[in-house]
């Protein structure tokens, strides 16, 4: 008999103990802890008449802010957004999603927005995933890249939500599903050092800047379970089905399969109309939102993408999907890959 009992402690002994290795290399412990956060702080972004300018080209031209916080007419050509609704939240519409996620109001109404959140609360939300009540924000809000937001960047968004009209909008609650839900603690990471503005000349350093910042990667890089597919950066074939229709995103990588065709000229067109050449782009491709950015910026976007390396991989929306072995996904022209 002790015999046994000494066996079987040892036993369940092990077992916790390989049970506690398997949590540490697999999950982590965050999802059983919370996420990693810091205190929030009292600063506050003293508010000028430069960082609401340049707080408004960020969220209405380049980093997507108004156009994932603010209800569109997803079904209507060109998916505009609601007038007079900027920043009023939205429920998320595409359709791969797990669970329901709201990009919630950001516009300062005391009820049921913003109007009672500090400046900090904003900042660490934006760049450490951390939403104002101390929840791991879902990742389809890009902090992990907004982390690469300058603080300068950072004050003039906050600047310009807090200038937004109120408006009112009753909202849903996210709700992620399980065990996503947790895991997703494993995202936020707190952010201890300054982010200086990157002033380089080189158009290839400042392209990579407002690339990241403009989110072209989220949909043209194709992911599984929230993962980039390796060697597939901006290589195109994420499908997007949803009331717009039944599109894939297209390769932007500098290859013949992708644009290595396009000179700036071109994608300056593409970028602000949506048309290349004779071919109209599926409205899911935000064009109507980035053709507000600026020749400069768009020229230095350019100049970045030139860089990238270039992907083997064909994508044809005028195609039915098919399976793709190189990016995991069903596209048009998927089985020629
Ligand atoms: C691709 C869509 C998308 C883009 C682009 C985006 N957001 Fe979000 N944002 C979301 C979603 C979705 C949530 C809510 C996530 C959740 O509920 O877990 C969120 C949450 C937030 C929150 C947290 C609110 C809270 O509850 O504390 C803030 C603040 C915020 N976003 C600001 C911004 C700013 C500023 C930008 C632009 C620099 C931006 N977002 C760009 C989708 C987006
Ligand atoms: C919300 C997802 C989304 C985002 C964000 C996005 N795109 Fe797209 N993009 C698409 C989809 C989908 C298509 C394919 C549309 C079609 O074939 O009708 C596309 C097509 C394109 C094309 C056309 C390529 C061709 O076929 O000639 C270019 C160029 C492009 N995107 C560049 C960009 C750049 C640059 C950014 C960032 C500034 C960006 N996209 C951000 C979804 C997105």
């Amino acid at each position: 008999m002790k015999g046994i009992g000494k066996w079987l402690l040892l036993s369940v002994g092990t077992l916790a103990i390989l049970l506690l290795i398997a949590i540490t290399l697999t999950i982590g412990w965050r999802p059983f802890l919370g996420p990693k956060t810091r205190p929030l702080s009292e600063r506050s972004f003293e508010r000028t008449p430069q960082r609401l300018e340049r707080g408004r080209y960020i969220a209405t031209a380049l980093s997507g802010c108004l156009y994932c916080h603010t209800p569109h007419d997803w079904a209507a050509p060109g998916t505009p957004l609601i007038p007079g609704k900027e920043g009023a939240g939205e429920i998320e519409p595409y359709a791969a999603l797990r669970g329901r996620v709201v990009a919630p109001k950001l516009a300062p109404d005391v009820e049921t927005g913003a109007g009672r959140w500090t400046d900090d609360q904003f900042a660490r939300a934006i760049r450490e995933g951390i939403g104002h009540d101390g929840r791991t924000l879902f990742p389809l809000m890009p902090y992990a890249r907004y982390r690469e937001m300058s603080d300068e960047d950072l004050a003039s968004v906050v600047v310009y939500l807090r200038s937004l009209p109120a408006v009112h909008n009753q909202l849903p609650k996210t709700e992620i599903i399980f065990p996503v839900k947790y895991l997703i603690r494993n995202a936020p990471q707190p952010l201890r050092s300054s982010v200086p503005q990157p002033n380089s000349p080189d158009p290839v350093l400042r392209g990579a800047y407002l690339v990241n910042l403009a989110g072209c990667g989220d949909c043209h890089t194709p992911q599984v379970k929230g993962q980039s597919v390796p060697g597939m950066q901006f290589a195109g074939g994420f499908p997007f089905p949803g009331p717009w229709g039944d599109v894939a995103t297209a390769n932007i990588t500098p290859d013949p399969s992708g644009i290595s065709y396009y000179d700036e000229a071109l994608f300056l067109a593409v970028i602000r109309t949506g048309q290349v050449k004779a071919r109209q782009l599926n409205s899911i491709m935000p064009f109507s939102f980035y053709r507000r950015l600026t020749d400069d910026d768009l020229k230095a976007m350019f100049a970045y993408l030139r860089t990238i390396k270039p992907v083997q991989h064909r994508v044809d929306n005028t195609q039915p999907p098919t399976a793709c072995k190189l990016c995991k996904q069903k596209h048009g022209a998927g089985a020629e890959n």
